[in-house]
């Protein structure tokens, strides 16, 4: 079994480098996945009340047999519920769901920018329930430049993680450089690139990309542990999905190879400042928004 290293946030505390994504698991799946990612060795599993399988996440856990202060959980706070009351009603959700009373990492799942008030409401709920000692740390997800911007000029907290989109093909620079300068830990979401693997058009999958397959070989590792690598060497939280237990466990034995600097700059060099995932600057309550069951 792999153990894996932890970073620290900016206040204090410490996260697995390496966590477990859960996102778009159906819910009748998730049990086994959480369970065979426990088995493999993480102790970090990032899920979201808008995902709908955070009762099945708590359940893997507690089934575990783990101490569950061994277990690193985040979630996140879906846009339907921002607002200051709703956001703390937006926790007390998903605490129940997962079962727990604390929550090790509570983030905003996007901005709203278009109502960035609320956004700030919302964030100003996390500050509260940290403080509260109801979560350990807070943070975001999916904000921009200009969103971390607007928000630290208003926040007391400075938030200890932004989750992006990063995988080799949509490497998200700035922000993770703007992130970096004001102590905010970047994590990547679809760290290999998930999201760009049923994508028509110019772009094919990471996992058959040449570069990364010549570094891969040269290391007799797969594709994918060649990117987690990548993450982990610059710095990156990283949170890997999958539903089948191999791959559970190859993405996390990434921790008995070093790649050179010139091969973490062939990776680099494969940006194609194409996002996979939803424009961020484009999430309205009207597009996207949807009522989070209670619990
Ligand atoms: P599966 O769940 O069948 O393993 P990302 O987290 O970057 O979005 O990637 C998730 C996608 O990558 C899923 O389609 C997942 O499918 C697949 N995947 C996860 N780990 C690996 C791996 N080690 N090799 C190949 N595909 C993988």
């Amino acid at each position: 079994m792999s153990t894996v290293p932890n970073l620290t946030l900016n206040n204090g505390v410490e996260i697995p480098a390496l966590g477990f994504g859960v996102f778009q698991t159906p819910p009748d799946e998730t049990r086994a996945a959480v369970e065979a990612a426990l088995s493999a060795g993480y102790r970090h599993i990032d899920t979201a009340a808008a995902y709908g399988n955070e009762r099945e996440v708590g359940e893997a856990i507690a089934n575990s047999g783990i101490d569950r202060h061994e277990v690193f959980i985040e979630t996140k706070i879906w846009i339907s519920d921002y607002g200051y009351d709703q956001t703390l009603h937006g926790f007390e959700k998903s605490a129940a769901k997962l079962g727990v009373d604390e929550i090790d990492l509570l983030i905003l799942h996007q901005a709203l920018p278009s109502e960035f008030d609320k956004t700030l409401d919302a964030y100003q709920a996390l500050e509260t329930l940290l403080a509260d000692g109801k979560v350990r740390a807070i943070g975001v997800s999916n904000f921009m430049v200009d969103h971390l911007t607007a928000l630290l000029d208003k926040a007391t907290v400075v938030p200890a993680v932004n989750q992006i989109e990063v995988h080799p093909y949509f490497a998200q620079h700035e922000v993770q450089a703007f992130g970096a300068k004001h102590g905010v830990l970047s994590q990547a979401w679809s760290p290999i690139g998930g999201i760009t693997f049923y994508r028509d058009g110019e772009h094919t999958s990471t996992l058959q990309d040449p570069v990364i397959g010549e570094i891969a070989q040269a290391h007799a590792k797969s594709p994918a542990q060649v990117m987690l690598r990548w993450h982990v060497q610059q710095g990156r939280s990283a949170i890997p999905k999958s539903t089948n237990p191999a791959r559970i466990a190859e993405n996390l034995d990434v921790f008995d190879f070093e790649l050179t600097a010139e091969q973490l700059a062939a990776i680099d060099g494969l940006d194609t400042g194409k996002r996979g995932g939803p424009e961020p600057a484009a999430i309205t309550l009207e597009a996207f928004g949807r009522p989070i069951p209670e619990a």
